[in-house]
């Protein structure tokens, strides 16, 4: 699938990624995570390079994942280190490794490196909450939806009045100044106010830029996939996206709160996951139905100026594609220069 490239992508939640191998679907890639004893995550195609067996089917034994067809052993960095069936003293061929991505651990979730291998890589992209002392519950949502219309769904501020008549758009305040919008290739900042109609004629975007000086943006993204939504000075959402293949996006969806009480915590993110999961269904109702999948195709829309966040989306995640190229060829890959002499037999 296309995908920019050179970017932390969010993955999973930390809590999915246990000792034992376990097979996920992401970036349109099958893949093996598991734990090394230290609690590090390591994330691999799950896919032994010796008969394409899947390795979340083998066991961890002494930190090497085990491929449960003909027993090959492959550490952390994906190098094969012992092949049974040619004995303890026998080597291990050149290039008998399995592709193997970087990943990061914070904040509660994993983030996998796509792109291009480097010596030294960025700082995954995060909104700082949980070291200003915010608390948070996350529920997690799968849409038969491409990554790209997950996005501009919550990227959307002219169909909060349609969508979510019954809920957060009550009140029939279909009329959008703006949005004033700051876009560079690290993210997209939003600065919205929905009224009622009234008949004015909508402020300048001079106006808008002005009032938008003194306050926090009213959105906020991040490339290539994490979202936050300003609500009240003790309340944000954020969504991490994350694309599972052509067909399919997942929500980490997480509360940010300042309860301190764990019982009243516990019961407030319980109910705001169970708010957040009716408000969602009626935005997945509409975005699954558009056409084409990809927004990437979608040449033919014809957007207005209250599009102008989902405009700068499209505009910048185009020139991120063409910028990194795209492809499932993608993806660090570590180790590739096969096992070297001084692989310590048996294991
Ligand atoms: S397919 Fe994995 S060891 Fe043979
Ligand atoms: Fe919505």
């Amino acid at each position: 699938m296309r995908l920019p490239e050179d970017f932390w992508y969010p993955v999973l939640q930390s809590r999915e990624v246990g000792r034992k191998p376990r097979r996920f679907e992401r970036l349109g890639q099958h893949l093996v995570f598991w734990r090394t004893r230290d609690r590090q995550p390591h994330a691999h195609l799950d896919r032994c390079p010796h008969l394409g067996a899947a390795l979340s089917g083998g066991s961890i034994c002494d930190d090497r994942l085990v491929c449960p067809f003909h027993g090959f052993e492959f550490d952390a960095g994906g190098q094969c280190r012992h092949i049974p069936a040619l004995g303890r003293q026998g080597g291990v061929p050149k290039g008998m490794a399995v592709r193997t991505f970087p990943v990061r651990e914070i904040d509660g979730l994993i983030w996998l490196w796509w792109g291009k291998e480097r010596a030294e890589y960025p700082a995954v992209p995060q909104f700082p909450l949980l070291a200003e002392g915010w608390r948070h519950g996350t529920i997690a949502v799968d849409w038969p939806v491409h990554y790209t219309r997950a996005i501009e769904n919550q990227l959307d501020v002219a169909h909060l009045a349609f969508v979510h008549r019954t809920t957060i758009g009550a009140g029939g305040r279909s009329f959008v100044e703006g949005p004033h919008v700051e876009a560079d290739f690290q993210g997209i900042r939003v600065w919205v106010t929905n009224s009622r109609d009234e008949g004015r004629v909508a402020r300048s975007p001079e106006q808008l830029r002005e009032a938008a000086a003194d306050r926090r943006p009213s959105l906020s993204f991040l490339f290539p996939g994490i979202w936050l939504l300003n609500i009240a000075p003790r309340l944000q959402q954020f969504v991490a996206f994350v694309p599972i293949n052509e067909r399919k996006t997942r929500y980490y969806l997480r509360v940010y709160h300042r309860h301190r009480n764990l019982l009243v915590a516990k019961i407030f993110e319980a109910m705001i996951g169970l708010s957040n999961r009716f408000i969602l269904n009626q935005d997945r109702r509409v975005v699954v139905t558009q056409t084409p999948a990809d927004s990437a195709d979608a040449h033919d829309d014809r957007p207005i100026g209250a599009d102008r966040a989902i405009l700068e989306f499209r505009r910048l995640h185009a020139a991120l594609l063409a910028r990194g190229g795209s492809s499932n060829q993608a993806g660090a890959e570590h180790g590739r220069d096969g096992c070297r002499s001084d692989v310590s037999p048996g294991g």
